[in-house]
């Protein structure tokens, strides 16, 4: 049986285009939608309750265009909603994206290792379950990447203001002597050429998109979901000024990338927007 409806996946913004590309690496055959809410960006710094109702609107949108499963390409709305979407539809193959702690606690050699995620990751008891879980006998520097996702946000993935920031963020694992460092957010993935630049050769950086394509590649068959065409398409979506996110999809996924913005009906959350 072959399956040609879409998976649908979304983030606060373009972060999750780095789960993205993992997804059409692994299965090329699928198609692929893909919502960027970067007019509601960053998520990481909002109440939990608003993030968990822009998810939901987002997933009922992504399921009125058809999707047959859904992956929540953002760690920090793992952490507010999975539990509320996969309440809401209890038969439907869910994937979301937590820091990579497992991986890492068991990686370092020194016994120490740096998360680097939102404020709402970290603070989520999701992330909390995970540090009781898999953080025993090591030392984890937490540190939330403030200020980095409105930067990716606007196109910057270099520069002063960013690797001022960024030298900031990563002071307290340095010091600690961390040899592994996750990164916790999948914004934060597109700036890995400079984080392993500032922390050097010696520093292992560990996130879980592939680990997430895995993941969702075994759902669909499991539930015998997968397409069989040899080359699925992608169309995305976005919130907030299309030509900015526009802009930034372009640098990021490819120049043939055009957004369309999301409908009236999918924004029903901005008026709660602090
Ligand atoms: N990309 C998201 C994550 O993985 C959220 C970034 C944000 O909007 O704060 O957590």
């Amino acid at each position: 049986m072959s399956d040609s409806r879409p998976v649908g996946v979304f983030d606060s913004g373009v972060g999750g285009l780095s789960v993205l590309r993992e997804i059409r690496a692994l299965l090329p055959g699928e198609n692929l939608l893909y919502c960027a809410d970067s007019g509601h960006a960053p998520y990481g710094e909002k109440p939990q309750a608003l993030i968990e109702a822009r998810s939901l609107e987002i997933c009922d949108f992504l399921l009125d265009q058809g999707a047959k499963a859904l992956v929540i390409a953002c760690n920090t709305a793992t952490a507010a909603a999975a539990n509320a979407i996969r309440a809401r539809w209890p038969w439907l193959p869910v994937i979301g994206v937590e820091p990579a702690v497992k991986p890492a606690t068991a990686a370092t050699h020194k016994g120490v290792v740096g998360v680097l995620a939102t404020t709402g990751t970290l603070e989520s008891a999701r992330f909390a379950a995970l540090l009781d879980r898999f953080g025993h006998g090591v030392q984890v520097i937490t540190q939330p990447g403030t200020g980095l996702v409105d930067l990716i946000e606007q196109g910057e993935f270099d520069g002063p203001r960013l690797r001022g920031l960024l030298t900031q963020h990563l002071a307290p694992m340095r010091e600690a002597g961390a040899d592994t460092v996750v990164l916790g957010c999948t914004h934060y993935i597109f700036l890995r050429p400079l984080i392993a630049e500032l922390l050097g050769p010696a520093v292992a950086l560990i996130d879980t998109g592939a680990a997430v394509a895995r993941q969702l590649q075994r759902q669909l068959e499991a539930a015998d979901l997968t397409a069989a065409v040899e080359q699925g398409g992608e169309r995305f979506f976005c919130s907030g000024d299309v030509g900015r996110v526009a802009a930034a999809i372009r640098v990021l996924w490819g120049p043939a990338a055009a957004p369309e913005p999301l409908p009236p009906s999918c924004c029903f959350a901005t008026s709660k927007q602090p």
